[in-house]
C-alpha cells in the first residue's frame, strides 16, 4: 500500500550547455548581495569555471569572497573557517562550485551563519535542530551526491573521526546550475563512484518493507537501468555529452526524494555503514558504498525477498527460473559484476582497507549512535548485525572469530 507523503523539491534547475551563463542573474533573483563561493581543491579553477562564476557575479554588481580548499569527506574545520570569513564579509548567500563536498560545506556554513549563537556541529550531533539557514545554490561539476537538490548535508569532524549527516529542508538549494560538459574532466574513478552513489540513493529507497507505489518503482528501475548503461558508456568514452547528461540528471532525481514517494523513507543502512568507513578511513563515498552493498544485501535479502526478486528481474535482467532466493542471489551477483565492470570494488579488500576487529566494533558502535538505535527498513540492524556485515565485507568471518 502507498504511504502518505509530502514531496518538496524547490530547487530551480538550470541544465545544459552554457547553463553557467545564468549564474549571476539567478543569484540576483535570489536577492544575493554578498556571496561566498565555496570550492574544492582546484578542479573548478583549472576548468575556468571559477573565473566564469566570479565574472557572472561581478557583472551583476554582487560582492563575493571565496572559501577554497574543501576536500572530499569535507571537514568541520573548513566549515568553521567559512563561518568566520562569512561573518567578516557579511555573507548572505552561499554558492558552491563543485560536488557534494563543496555543496555540503556551503550548507553547513549557511547553517552556522544563520544561527551564530550556536555551534553548527550540534546539528550533526543531533543535539538540536536548525531554525534558520542562509540561502544556498550550486554550480555542479560532478554527478554523484545529489546534494544540489537534496536536504542532506554530510560533514566529518576530523577530531573525533565522526562523519555525520544532518537533513533539513531549510538547506535545499535555491538553484542548481548543471552543465554536463563540466563533468568531462572527472577522473574515471570519480565518475564511477558517482554513478554508484546515484544508484545507491535510489536503491536505499527501493529495498524497503514499508509501502510502495508502482509509479515510484518504475521511476527507480528506469533510473537504475539508465545510470548503469551510461556508466559503462562513460568508461569507454568520458567525453560523451549525452551520457554525462543522463547521469547528471539522474543524480539529482535520485536524491531529491522522488524515488521514495509512497514508501517509509527507505533503508539507508548501506549509507550509514559507509559513513563510518568514510569517517575512519577517508574512502571515496561511492566506492565505499559499492564495497559494503553486496555484504549488506546478502545479510538482509531474505527479509525483503519480494523486492530483491523484483530488482533482479527488472533491473539486473535476471531471467533464470529458480527459487526466490536463487533469483535474489543472481541479482546480487549481477550487481557485483556491474560494479567490477566499471572498476568499482565489491568488498573492503578491493576498496584498499582492512579494518581490525576493534575498528569494526568501533564503527558498529558509532553507527548505532548515529542511527539512534536499531534502524533500517529492509531489515532493522542491531549492533551485532552491523559487525557481521562489516566482517562479511572483509571477506571472512572466520578470520574475525565470528564463526
Ligand atoms: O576538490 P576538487 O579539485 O574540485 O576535486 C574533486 C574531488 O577530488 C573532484 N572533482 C569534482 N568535480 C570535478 C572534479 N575533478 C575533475 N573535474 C571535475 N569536474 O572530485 C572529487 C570528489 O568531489 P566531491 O565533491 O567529494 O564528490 P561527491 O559529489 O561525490 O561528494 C561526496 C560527498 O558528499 C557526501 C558524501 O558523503 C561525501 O562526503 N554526500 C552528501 C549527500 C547529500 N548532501 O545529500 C548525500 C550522499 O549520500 C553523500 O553522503
Ligand atoms: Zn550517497
Amino acid at each position: 500500500m502507498a504511504y502518505n507523503f509530502e514531496f518538496y523539491a524547490p530547487t530551480k534547475v538550470i541544465f545544459g550547455k552554457d547553463a553557467e551563463d545564468q549564474i549571476g542573474k539567478q543569484a540576483k533573483a535570489c536577492g544575493a548581495s554578498s556571496v561566498m563561493i565555496v570550492y574544492g581543491g582546484g578542479s573548478a579553477k583549472r576548468s575556468g569555471l571559477l573565473e566564469k562564476v566570479e565574472a557572472a557575479l561581478g557583472a551583476e554588481d554582487i560582492a563575493f569572497c571565496a572559501l577554497g580548499g574543501v576536500i572530499p569527506n569535507p571537514r568541520l574545520d573548513k566549515v568553521y573557517e567559512g563561518i568566520r570569513i562569512g561573518r567578516e564579509r557579511r555573507v548572505d548567500f552561499l554558492l558552491a562550485v563543485g560536488g557534494g563536498s563543496a555543496i555540503d560545506t556551503a550548507k553547513a556554513v549557511a547553517y552556522g551563519l544563520a544561527e551564530p549563537e550556536h555551534d553548527v556541529w550540534e546539528l550533526f550531533a543531533h543535539t538540536r535542530t536548525a531554525k534558520k539557514c542562509l540561502p544556498v545554490a550550486s554550480v555542479l561539476t560532478i554527478a554523484a551526491a545529489g546534494s544540489e537538490t537534496s536536504k542532506g548535508c554530510v560533514i566529518t569532524n576530523e577530531r573525533t573521526g565522526e562523519k555525520r549527516a544532518y537533513d533539513d529542508n531549510l538547506a535545499r538549494p535555491r538553484f542548481a546550475v548543471m552543465n554536463p560538459d563540466y563533468t568531462k574532466t572527472l577522473p574515471a574513478h570519480q565518475t564511477a563512484s558517482g554513478c554508484v552513489d546515484i544508484m545507491m540513493h535510489t536503491m536505499e529507497r527501493y529495498f524497503t518493507n514499508g509501502g510502495n507505489m508502482e509509479i515510484t518503482d518504475a521511476l527507480a528501475e528506469g533510473l537504475l537501468c539508465t545510470v548503469m548503461k551510461n556508466a559503462v558508456t562513460l568508461c569507454h568514452d568520458p567525453e560523451d555529452y549525452d551520457a554525462r547528461a543522463e547521469v547528471m540528471w539522474a543524480g539529482s532525481l535520485a536524491h531529491n526524494d522522488l524515488t521514495g514517494c509512497g514508501n517509509d523513507g527507505g533503508d539507508f543502512m548501506s549509507h550509514k555503514l559507509e559513513h563510518e568507513l568514510g569517517g575512519m578511513f577517508d574512502v571515496t563515498h561511492g566506492a565505499g558504498l559499492a564495497a559494503i552493498w553486496p555484504s549488506w544485501a546478502r545479510y538482509v535479502y531474505k527479509e525483503c525477498l519480494p523486492r530483491f526478486v523484483r530488482y533482479a528481474r527488472n533491473v539486473m535482467g535476471i531471467a533464470i527460473e529458480g527459487t526466490d532466493e536463487e533469483i535474489a542471489e543472481a541479482g546480487i551477483q549481477a550487481m557485483e559484476g556491474f560494479y567490477h565492470s566499471i572498476g568499482m570494488p565489491t568488498d573492503l579488500a578491493e576498496l584498499g582497507i582492512r579494518p581490525t576487529s576493534r575498528q569494526i566494533r568501533e564503527m558498529a558502535d558509532r553507527c548505532m549512535a548515529a542511527c539512534g538505535g536499531h534502524t533500517g527498513s529492509a531489515k532493522r540492524l542491531t549492533r551485532e548485525d552491523m559487525i557481521r556485515i562489516y566482517t562479511d565485507a572483509c571477506g571472512s568471518r572466520a578470520a574475525y572469530g565470528l564463526l
